[in-house]
């Protein structure tokens, strides 16, 4: 069911009870969270409810909850944004809320009123708005979650929900920032098969790719780059992102296929490239080709995109104990000019052509 009269109240905390705000010069990633949180509720026979803004606490969730044992859970990753002129923007948000959607219904969970939750975005977003870093390319990273919350044993669709909004302010998400970080091409683990769930944003995706990224960090690599599940021959993503592949000037990234994300930053990536006049291409790549490009001359570039990452440009790829560099283990120019007027967009800097970025009131 889903509810359009939802009521969001809100509970602030009062200025002295607010937490001291972290050095925006040492954010990290999702280390800190902001006074607030928003909350709400579901169940079977009231739809949506309860929807509340409330100071940041714990949860109380019976140890039985499906989340804790057959992991229904979503999620979703936008950023807030401080432009110079001291407004506060959102990149693509119902994009994300649509996406949460389509992972809600492929995870049997209840899909999520998408205006309202805009609603809620920005009503959270404005009232914890001092959390917004200004420091320069640090933004307030927001996690909407839905988890299955009935306390029930039996393997089926949960009953019972909790969706909420945590605030973090935010720097760069790889410690090397926007520099060319070297990664490990995974031949052995796989992330998604298809019929699978990989194009869902459900954390069991990420709690499968733990391993093989550890083990790559254990290697010396920040990241791993899957291969697909049938052939272990085909590019599909990067653990957080999305991979882009600049080959004789083409652009080219993997297709929606079902088995990787649909990343909102990825199809940004693709709108640029395309306005700039770039030859683009979805297509299989397999790692083959990357490799042959590497050694003919012609692999130019490789970076990734994602909301956590923006745009990280791949320095190193590690494939069968062989490395390859790329562009001489150095930022190339596309990923820069991507990386730029991205930020540009978002930090309200540029034109906006394409009515991406929305104001909170
Ligand atoms: C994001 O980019 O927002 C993600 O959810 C990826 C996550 C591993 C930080």
């Amino acid at each position: 069911m889903l509810t359009t009269d939802l009521e969001i109240t809100v509970h602030k905390l009062a200025p002295e009870q607010l937490k001291e705000k972290p050095d925006q010069q040492s954010l990290g990633f999702g280390q800190y969270f902001t006074d607030h949180m928003f909350v709400m509720h579901w169940s079977r026979e009231r739809g949506w409810y309860d929807a509340k803004i409330h100071p940041y606490q714990d949860f109380a969730i019976d140890p039985a909850a499906m989340v804790f044992h057959y992991g229904q859970a979503i999620f979703e990753g936008m950023k807030a944004y401080r432009s110079k002129g001291g407004e506060t923007l959102l990149f693509r948000p119902e994009s994300n809320l649509e996406r949460m959607n389509k992972s809600a219904v492929r995870m049997c969970m209840p899909r999520l009123p998408v205006d309202r939750m805009l609603q809620a975005i920005k009503a959270l977003v404005y009232l914890d708005r001092e959390w917004i870093p200004t420091a320069p390319g640090a933004t307030l990273y927001l996690r909407p979650t839905m988890i299955a919350t009935e306390p029930a044993l039996g393997l089926r669709p949960s009953q019972e929900y909790i969706f909420f909004i945590l605030a973090s302010p935010v720097g760069a998400y790889y410690a090397e920032g926007f520099n060319p970080v070297k990664i490990y091409v995974e031949d052995t683990y796989v992330r998604a098969v298809p019929g699978g769930v990989g194009e869902a944003k459900t954390a069991g995706n990420y709690a499968a790719s733990v391993k093989a990224l550890t083990e790559a960090q254990q290697k010396g690599f920040s990241q791993v780059l899957w291969l697909d599940a049938l052939e272990h021959k085909y590019i599909e993503e990067v653990g957080t992102s999305n991979a882009f592949f600049v080959i004789n000037g083409e652009l080219t990234t993997p297709p929606l296929g079902g088995t990787i994300l649909p990343g909102i930053t990825r199809d940004s990536v693709l709108q640029l490239a395309r306005d700039w006049g770039l030859q683009v291409n979805e297509r299989m790549l397999s790692i083959d080709e990357v490799i042959a490009a590497a050694e003919d001359g012609s692999l130019q570039e490789v970076f990734s995109s994602g909301t956590a990452a923006v745009i990280s440009p791949l320095g190193e790829l590690n494939y069968k104990g062989k490395s390859v560099l790329v562009n001489g283990g150095s930022t190339g120019p596309i990923a820069q000019r991507l990386f730029d007027e991205l930020q540009a967009i978002q930090f309200g800097e540029q034109e906006d052509p394409h009515n991406w970025m929305v104001r909170v009131a």
